[in-house]
């Protein structure tokens, strides 16, 4: 079949690799019609490189059709329509039954200290082959898919496979008071669909800063109070100058390890492009390298007693934070990688016609398998007001 698969830092290609096959009893085979190109991704090609390996297959953004299905699987047949979470999360076991999928016990990767396997992510989650490709293997055939409705097209739900799930989970964990404010860091995919969450869950006022043009206008088309910079300073003052001096009940970073205002670390980051990578795996798991302006910004403008929430990611591994700041602020910090099936139960009831968070135009651009290549590119630049970029093998 045709995978896109990773050949280095900025190198994507598409090639052919092996079909996948049921391996377990409770496996399935899809063929996926849709798959997203996610921020995360961009960290592979760049900052994670380290823990990459030639050729493996990415992407964790999929739906499609189920096409094959082991012995025991019960639950979902051929033709059934399915999106796949992008955890890897077995359903059963006592992190699942918490909600806590994305630490689930089943696949955690204890030998790398890590959580969860991921579909389509390093060696540190599994290194289990993705979603970007012209079929899927899917563990936990009779937990993991989500079924879904025939009718609408892909794109009504195929961000129930991260999109949603991140967008929502960071909401919940911003913990908004009743008509309070927040105030959302980047407008990329997860950026932008958490402020509509915010507002569609009754926030009062909701901000959001960035610098891309095409993404600070569709924020702005949709009622959010645009802060046109991603500078500390500036985006602190114009979130104080809106709440009579005091700042968001919650601030939600929806950037990460690559937000732009962080010299050093862009520096520390591009070293690692020159130095081989099984020295930059260890330094990367003992070092911090991580950019993190935007976090030190969610410092900055949170009010004192609220709340930060991380849905961002981070990888470094001792990134300084300004302890007696927000010790003093008395700010509560919460974070992690969404834990997908906690959130479809409240999710699934809003994509219907009426299409409450606007799914149905979400995508961008929808670009065939073939030219991921460049769409991947695109995407990374920001190009020609690209913000979701769905692959259709
Ligand atoms: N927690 C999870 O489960 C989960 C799931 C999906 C994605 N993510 C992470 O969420 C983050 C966002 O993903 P995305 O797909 O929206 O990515 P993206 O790269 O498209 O968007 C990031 C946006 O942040 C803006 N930005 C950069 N520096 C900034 C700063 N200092 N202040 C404000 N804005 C700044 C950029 O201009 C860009 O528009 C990534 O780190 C991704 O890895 C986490
Ligand atoms: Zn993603
Ligand atoms: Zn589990």
């Amino acid at each position: 079949m045709r995978a896109v698969t990773w050949h280095g830092r900025g190198d994507v290609r598409v090639d052919t690799v092996p079909d996948p096959v049921i391996q377990d009893p409770t496996d399935v085979v899809i063929e996926v019609t849709s798959s997203g190109i996610c921020g995360s991704d961009l960290h592979l090609i760049e900052v994670m490189a380290p823990f990459m390996t030639v050729g493996d297959v990415m992407g964790h953004e999929p739906m499609g059709v189920v096409r094959e299905v082991g012995a025991q699987v019960t639950e979902v047949k051929p033709g059934d329509r399915v999106v796949v979470p992008f955890n890897i999360s077995c359903g059963t076991c006592w992190t699942c039954s918490q909600g806590l999928q994305s630490q689930c016990e089943t696949t955690q990767n204890r030998e790398q200290g890590m959580g969860a396997s991921l579909f389509g992510y390093t060696k540190l989650y599994g290194q289990v082959p993705g979603g970007q490709a012209e079929y899927l293997r899917v563990p936990f055939g009779n937990t993991l898919p989500i079924k879904v409705p025939e009718g609408p097209a892909d794109d009504r739900f195929v961000y129930l496979s991260d999109v949603l799930p991140t967008a929502w989970q960071a909401v919940q964990y911003a913990a908004i008071p009743k008509d309070g404010t927040v105030l959302v860091l980047g407008l990329g995919p997860i950026g932008d669909m958490a402020a509509r969450i915010a507002m569609h869950l009754g926030a009062k006022q909701v901000f959001a800063a960035d610098v891309v043009p095409e993404r600070l206008a569709r924020a702005r088309a949709r009622g959010v109070t645009v802060i046109e910079s991603t500078k500390q300073d500036d985006v602190v003052q114009a979130v104080r100058d809106a709440t009579g001096g005091r700042g968001p009940d919650a601030v939600i970073d929806a950037v990460g390890m690559e937000a732009h205002g962080s010299p050093l670390a862009t520096m520390a980051q591009k070293a690692t492009a020159v130095v081989p990578d099984a020295i930059m795996e260890k330094v990367m798991q003992v070092a911090g390298v991580d950019r993190l302006a935007a976090l030190n910004t969610a410092i900055e403008a949170v009010r004192r007693g609220g709340t930060i929430s991380l849905s961002g990611v981070y990888g470094g591994a001792t990134d300084p934070l300004p302890l007696m700041r927000m010790f003093d602020k008395q700010i509560q910090l919460r974070m992690g990688q969404a834990n997908v099936w906690r959130w479809v139960p409240d999710i699934l009831p809003l994509l219907t016609d009426e299409d409450p968070l606007g799914v149905d135009t979400f995508a961008t651009h929808h670009v065939p398998l073939a030219d991921a290549r460049d769409a991947y590119m695109n995407f990374r630049e920001k190009k020609e007001g690209h913000v979701k970029v769905l692959l259709r093998p």
